[in-house]
């Protein structure tokens, strides 16, 4: 693996989950693999799981990371060629990535949309500036379009739990929220979903929320939730804003919360979400607090992950 920012990266993605279910079992396999390594975890946003399951991740291979917090204590970074940087952009990342690419053999970053100029976030300019500068494999930290070491936690998360033999309903739902979202988590999502092809895939949104289709084709999409929800065997709920009105927030209706109620017509359904949730905004206490919920080995599953992604990027390296 030379890069990653989205499934089209992976070669064998069913090889993937079950080698990240391999460091699961055996955290410390490959310890010695990235001996003499650094990675550099660059965040121009905020992270909590992000951050801290990459470092694990590199420890128990071995590697050095080091975070730098560029949106906090960083230059004010300019990304557009050309430009005549006579505002508040301080660095051209053609200048910084190459420097950057020097300190480290691996560098991953985290880079959110403006969510109010479409056409420049979905061409992922920023982490794309910096595979074209840096010189070393990137690994998108969550993207303005994607987050794809969330979503392969996602699939490892569903595979180990679901051992039925059959394909399992899995169910994307929108849910409230006070702010404008990106729509990266919902896209990556469907992405890998759809990519991985072993499961029957629902959405189910609000009219608007329409998420780009180049994500979404294969999926069953539909505007009534509760029908969605029927033998569902996994729902993950998620907010974004939307996609075609870029960034605009319309619905603000509580009824899209999920409640333990509704999923009283699933298949006793697992309710993910990738966190941080708005309790009772987007999921309510009755689901979070109960059986139903797998956020937390959800995210324990971000360390499995990340440890999957880097040791493939360092054994072609
Ligand atoms: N799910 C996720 O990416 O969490 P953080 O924003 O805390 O990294």
């Amino acid at each position: 693996m030379k890069k990653f920012l989205s499934v089209h990266d992976v070669i064998n993605l069913d090889a993937l989950i079950q080698k990240a279910l391999y460091y699961k079992a055996n955290p410390l396999a490959d310890r010695s693999l990235g001996h003499g390594k650094r990675i550099g975890l660059l965040f121009l946003n905020p992270s909590m799981r992000t951050r801290i399951s990459t470092q694990v991740a590199a420890q128990n291979l071995g590697i050095e990371a080091m975070v730098f917090n560029v949106g906090q204590e960083g230059w004010a970074l300019e990304f557009g060629e050309g430009v005549v940087m006579n505002g508040t952009t301080v660095e051209h990342v053609k200048d910084a990535a190459p420097v950057l690419g020097s300190y480290f053999d691996v560098l991953g970053i985290r880079t959110f949309p403006s969510l109010k100029d479409r056409e420049e976030d979905y061409s992922e300019l920023y982490i794309n500036q910096f595979v074209k500068y840096a010189g070393i494999p990137v690994v998108s930290l969550e993207s303005a379009t994607l987050h794809p070491l969330q979503s392969l936690a996602d699939l490892i998360t569903i595979t180990e739990t679901f051992q039925e033999q059959r394909k399992p309903k899995v169910v994307l739902t929108w849910a409230p929220h006070v702010k404008a979202l990106p729509q990266c988590v919902a896209n990556s999502f469907a992405q890998w979903v759809n990519a991985w092809g072993k499961a029957d895939f629902v959405i189910s949104h609000p009219q608007g929320y329409e998420l780009d289709t180049a994500f979404t084709a294969g999926a069953s999409i539909t505007h009534h939730q509760q029908e969605a929800l029927i033998d569902a065997d996994f729902v993950y709920v998620k907010n974004w804003s939307q996609y075609a009105d870029y960034g605009q927030v319309t619905c603000h209706d509580p009824e899209w919360m999920l409640t333990r109620q509704k999923l009283s017509v699933t298949r006793t359904a697992r309710a993910m979400h990738c966190l941080p949730v708005r309790r009772n905004v987007e999921l309510s206490d009755s689901v979070l607090d109960s059986d139903h919920s797998i956020v937390t080995q959800q995210a324990a599953n971000r360390v499995w992950a990340a440890q999957a992604v880097l040791s493939e990027i360092l054994s072609n390296h």
